[in-house]
């Protein structure tokens, strides 16, 4: 597997401050451009909806598991940053039966975008599954299980591209280890979870 000078070494299970784990929150636009530019789609989670051991994290990549939850609601429009229309449609369209709805792997990065230069926070989230559908409006819980690597900076986009690849590639291979893997059962529905 590649490894990248800046990446940390992945412990054998979590280490304090991990697991983290969220409650329900929002999905709202970023800028689209994790879609359309780079061809890795994000779910944009406000800042001010995840605990404070969120936001004491260092900026960088992490990963963990992530549940989407759609929301009974019209379909609808909101007019993005960059002028576009973007349609929000709750999760409607999602299916049970793709594994959209199910407790998937997720690499996130809680940063400021260097290769972009935004000059705030945000907390987007790339759930590492085939969705055919967007999910604007849903509500999303996730946990945070480990550290992958700083932000960095690029020259180009498709060196941002290949480490985000790099970085779901790591994910993935530390969520083989149960050590990791037994920490999906966070975010179980709670009927589900009571044994
Ligand atoms: C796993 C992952 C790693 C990322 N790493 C970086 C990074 O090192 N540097 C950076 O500038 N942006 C990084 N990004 C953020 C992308 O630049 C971001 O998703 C893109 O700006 C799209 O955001 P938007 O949909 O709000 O436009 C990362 C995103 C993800 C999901």
């Amino acid at each position: 597997m590649t490894r990248r000078k800046s990446d940390h070494p992945i412990p054998e299970k979590p280490e304090p401050p991990f697991p983290i784990v969220t409650d329900f929150c929002d999905i709202v636009c970023g800028f689209g451009r994790g879609s359309a530019e780079l061809g890795i789609p994000t779910a944009n989670v406000p800042i001010e909806q995840l605990p404070k051991s969120v936001n004491d994290l260092k900026l960088g990549v992490y990963f963990g598991y992530a549940k989407i939850k759609p929301v009974e609601h019209e379909v609808g429009t909101v007019t993005r940053s960059d002028g576009r229309d973007v349609r929000i449609d709750y999760a409607r369209d999602l299916k049970k039966d793709s594994g959209d709805l199910s407790i998937l792997p997720v690499v996130l990065s809680v940063g400021k975008n260097p290769f972009y230069g935004n000059d705030f926070k945000t907390v987007e989230l790339h759930i590492i599954h085939n969705f055919k559908d967007d999910f604007y409006g849903a509500k999303v819980k996730f946990n945070i299980l480990g550290y992958i690597r700083p932000e960095l900076d690029y020259t180009t986009k498709e060196a941002l591209i290949e480490d985000i690849h790099i970085d779901i590639t790591t994910a993935l291979k530390a969520l083989e280890s149960r050590d990791f893997s037994v920490y999906q059962s966070q975010l179980k529905d709670q009927e589900l979870s009571s044994r």
